[in-house]
């Protein structure tokens, strides 16, 4: 019994130890629990509604600064780790909305819908919905992508049935 509450003291304090310094690096979760209490629920439509790209990367509509520097300075109280995930996330957003709107939406509305009425995932892999293709293989040869794009687009529609 004494053997007992030793083991079960040990775990707390290490469950308590990691959880206390935990950093977090899936820039979903870093979003949805530091900045979306404030700002649109989404990231997507956070970094479409508010910020601009610029030769010196992201930058706010409203202030003028560069995102970097606003996070930097404090706002959000993010590490610097976290601050570097959260913005290659916005910029892996914003590279991929504008490919969107420069090749697709003409004949698909915006992404996210798209992705939710035409698009399932089917053992994580993304498919058709009602034609069951493989939507890799499909976009080498639709919509004009380079092999490139192709792969990252398959990964934002991807994201799009992943979100809540
Ligand atoms: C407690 C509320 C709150 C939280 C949490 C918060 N923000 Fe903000 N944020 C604001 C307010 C209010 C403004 C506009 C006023 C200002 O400049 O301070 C703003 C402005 C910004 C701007 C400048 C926008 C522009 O148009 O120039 C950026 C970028 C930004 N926030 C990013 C974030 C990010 C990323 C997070 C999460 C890490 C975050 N914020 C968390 C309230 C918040
Ligand atoms: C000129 C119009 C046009 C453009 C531009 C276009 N599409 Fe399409 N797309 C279609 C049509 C029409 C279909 C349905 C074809 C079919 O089912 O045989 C389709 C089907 C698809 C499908 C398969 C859906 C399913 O149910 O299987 C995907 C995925 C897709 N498009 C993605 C894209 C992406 C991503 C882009 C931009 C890079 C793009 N399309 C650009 C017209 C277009």
């Amino acid at each position: 019994m004494k053997q007992l509450v030793k083991t079960g003291l040990v775990i707390c304090v290490v469950v308590w130890a990691v959880s206390s310094n935990a950093q977090q690096s899936d820039p979903h979760l870093i979003y949805e629990q530091r900045c979306a209490g404030c700002h649109a629920p989404h990231a997507g439509d956070f970094v479409t509604e508010q910020l601009i790209a610029t030769e010196n990367g992201l930058v706010g509509k409203a202030s003028d600064r560069p995102v970097i520097d606003y996070l930097k300075a404090g706002h959000g109280k993010l590490s610097d780790q976290e601050i570097d995930v959260l913005v290659e996330q916005f910029e892996f957003i914003q590279g991929t909305g504008r490919l969107f709107k420069e090749k697709c939406i003409i004949c698909h509305d915006n992404a996210a819908e798209f992705a939710r009425l035409k698009l399932i995932l089917r053992d994580d892999i993304l498919t058709g919905r009602y034609t069951d293709r493989d939507v890799a293989e499909f976009l080498l040869n639709h919509g004009r992508l380079d092999a490139s794009e192709a792969k990252k687009m398959v990964e934002v529609l991807t994201r799009q049935l992943q979100v809540r």
